[in-house]
């Protein structure tokens, strides 16, 4: 398969760094990237940042990469991909944990459409620990987030919890 776009589909909510490790090396091999924000994850997750938040702080981290582009998308991914001109999925394979459920949504999107591939790639072992609600968890408890974000994605992360501390001082 002769390949010069790409889906990198997911939750990304925070975009960690171990997502942008995957994106990088996606770049090296397909000259376009969609990052694809999902409206609706398979695995349901107490949220952070709203669909369109997540959006544009992707937008912000990628806007001088003019191989990305991003997106959400509501309704089978699949069908995003096709509406795309887009046949292969990049997707992040941290530990055999991951495994399973990356293996079963691999066979299920198949199933839905055959032309679609998926490319699972290994991050920078650095980040194989490293995942979007861990990271929030870590930072609504007022840990350092440093190393797990991007300072705009951090920067972004500290409004909302002050945000939230400030509402939540209201209501009290
Ligand atoms: O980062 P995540 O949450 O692990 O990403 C999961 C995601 C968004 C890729 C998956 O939930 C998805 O594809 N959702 C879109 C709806 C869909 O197509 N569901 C069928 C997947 S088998």
């Amino acid at each position: 398969m002769k390949v010069d776009i790409a889906v990198y589909p997911g939750s990304f909510d925070p975009l960690t760094v171990g997502h942008d490790d995957i994106l990088r090396r996606g770049l090296r091999l397909v000259d376009h990237l969609i990052v694809a924000v999902a409206e609706t994850a398979t695995q349901s997750k107490s949220g952070l940042f709203t669909i369109e938040e997540r959006v544009s702080l992707i937008e912000e981290v990628y806007a001088d990469e003019p191989g990305v582009t991003v997106m959400s998308f509501s309704g089978l991914l699949v069908d995003f991909m096709r509406a795309h001109g887009a046949r292969l999925m990049i997707r992040g394979l941290r530990a055999v944990s991951d495994f399973e459920y990356e293996f079963q949504m691999a066979l299920m999107n198949r199933s839905l459409s055959p032309e679609v591939e998926v490319l699972f790639m290994a991050p920078d072992s650095r980040h194989t620990f490293l995942s979007s609600s861990l990271v929030r968890q870590v930072g609504r408890l007022g840990g350092d987030v440093t190393k797990f974000v991007s300072p705009i994605v951090k920067a972004s992360m500290e409004a909302r919890f002050s945000r939230d501390a400030a509402a939540k001082g209201a209501s009290d």
